[in-house]
């Protein structure tokens, strides 16, 4: 007899749309058999969602930081399976209070998550596993006069990261010995809250950076399309850093020679070295790679899937979502539910609210998202925005991320800048230069 798996997705992103949309067009009413059981999908509830899940299952506001009321809205439903869509529960261990509450998780445990967490703990794990990374050294706030004094020691540019979670923000990039030493005094007086009271100092890597998404059951793994985000503000890479304002994939320079290169001293390191920690890395595993001659070395790891990426990963993903997620985060993960990448190629591109990262007006109209959404091959993914009464507003700083998929990668960003012009608001703000990167290397 099939058994309903009612599955709670954890967040209300693009991203976490882009998840529900690939389950839903995956694996809703398609079985699969794992330990001798057939499962499909039962109820799908997303917590909080956003406009554009809606249609897709049941949004709810859960407190998220009560692990107990998300244990006990689980035991009340049924629900034997958590999808973990960002970093902050897992830093948090909510896959821990899951796992000992007998719901899987699609997701690492806190343990595992210091991969993103903490990237004194991170940089400490590459070091100690051989995983190929820049040269570094972590400090704490007591250790500012050592800080400075490695800083003047390595050549500039000069690489200084928060050790906590900063949403993207805590690094800074100093071009000379006297910036080094005023942000380390930055830092550690607060400008990143207490995610900066431990730093690291790193040297600077130079190519190009491509991102890794490994779906991992602690001991195995699949890896998915590649992909590469775009960071900064502006056209050419300019202006501060934000959580990604368009992405494509796959990204060509990802290369087969490049991609056993990291399966081999990247992922498999990762996974064997949590075991020898005693723990098991399950769930999404992003590396962030800096790539030079053909060869990646790790820029950072997320414990989660990227956002913007996952909006052009998963639009390329034939197989069964549920079931890769459900068999990973029950430790055998079924290789079978990838079938492959599509053949094609997505873009992403972002529709920001004019400001963004910095402040900016709320509350202005959208239209267009149902015609765009009408187009073939365009999905439009829902981020910062409310809806009231059948009407769409902007309520954040990332909006809607517009992905088009096409034969190849010039085609789909023809198709996604194509449909950008049918949305509008007042305030949209978008880069124009999203996937030129990818042309370049091809
Ligand atoms: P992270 O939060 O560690 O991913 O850093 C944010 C961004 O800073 C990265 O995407 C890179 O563009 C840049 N970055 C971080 N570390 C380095 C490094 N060691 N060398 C060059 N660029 C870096
Ligand atoms: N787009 C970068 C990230 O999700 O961390």
């Amino acid at each position: 007899m099939t058994k309903n798996l009612n599955v709670l997705l954890i967040g209300g992103g693009g991203r976490e749309h882009a998840i529900a949309e690939t389950i839903v067009r995956t694996s809703k009413n398609k079985v699969f058999t794992f330990n001798n059981n057939e499962f499909s999908l039962g109820n799908f509830y997303i917590s909080p969602g956003n406009p554009g899940t809606k249609s897709l299952g049941q949004n709810l506001k859960l407190d998220l930081s009560n692990h107990t009321s998300i244990i006990d809205f689980c035991n009340q439903n049924d629900i034997k399976f958590v999808i973990v869509g960002p970093e902050q529960p897992l830093a948090d261990g909510l896959a821990d209070s899951l796992t000992s509450n007998e719901i899987l998780c699609f997701g690492p445990e806190k343990y595992a998550a210091n991969l993103e967490a903490s990237k004194a703990f991170s940089k400490d794990f590459m070091q100690k596993y051989g995983i190929p990374t820049a040269a570094y050294q972590n400090f704490s706030k007591n250790d500012k006069v050592h800080a400075i004094d490695f800083a003047k020691s390595l050549s500039l540019p000069i690489v200084i990261k928060a050790d906590g979670l900063a949403a993207g923000k805590g690094v800074i990039i100093a071009e000379s010995y006297q910036d080094a030493e005023n942000s380390i005094h930055e830092i550690f007086e607060g400008m990143f809250g207490s995610s900066g009271d431990n730093i690291v100092i790193e040297e600077f890597m130079s190519g190009e950076e491509a991102s890794i998404f490994a779906i991992c059951d602690g001991n195995d793994y699949v890896i998915l399309s590649s992909a590469q985000d775009h960071k900064r503000i502006y056209d050419g890479d300019k202006g501060k850093n934000t959580g990604g304002m368009g992405a494509y994939s796959p990204a060509p320079i990802v290369n087969n020679k490049l991609l056993e290169q990291v399966k081999t001293e990247i992922i498999d390191k990762v996974l064997n070295g949590m075991k020898t920690e005693g723990h098991k890395y399950i769930g999404c595993l992003y590396v962030g790679l800096m790539i030079e001659d053909n060869y990646g070395k790790v820029v950072e790891f997320n414990c989660r899937f990227g956002d913007p990426e996952t909006q052009v990963v998963l639009p390329l993903f034939e197989g069964n979502l549920l079931e890769l997620f459900y068999t990973a985060s029950a430790g055998k993960i079924a290789k079978t539910a990838y079938l492959s990448n599509s053949n094609q190629s997505a873009c992403t591109v972002i529709l920001a609210s004019n400001g963004y990262p910095d402040s900016f007006a709320k509350g202005n109209l959208i239209t267009g998202i149902e015609s765009a959404n009408s187009i073939t091959d365009v999905k439009v993914f829902f981020a910062g925005v409310e809806e009231k009464d059948d009407n769409y507003f902007n309520s954040g700083g990332r909006v809607l991320a517009v992905t088009a998929i096409a034969d190849n990668l010039e085609n789909a960003i023809n198709l996604a800048y194509n449909t950008i012009s049918n949305i509008n608001f007042d305030n949209k703000y978008f880069r124009k230069d999203i996937g030129k990167k990818g042309l370049k290397s091809l």
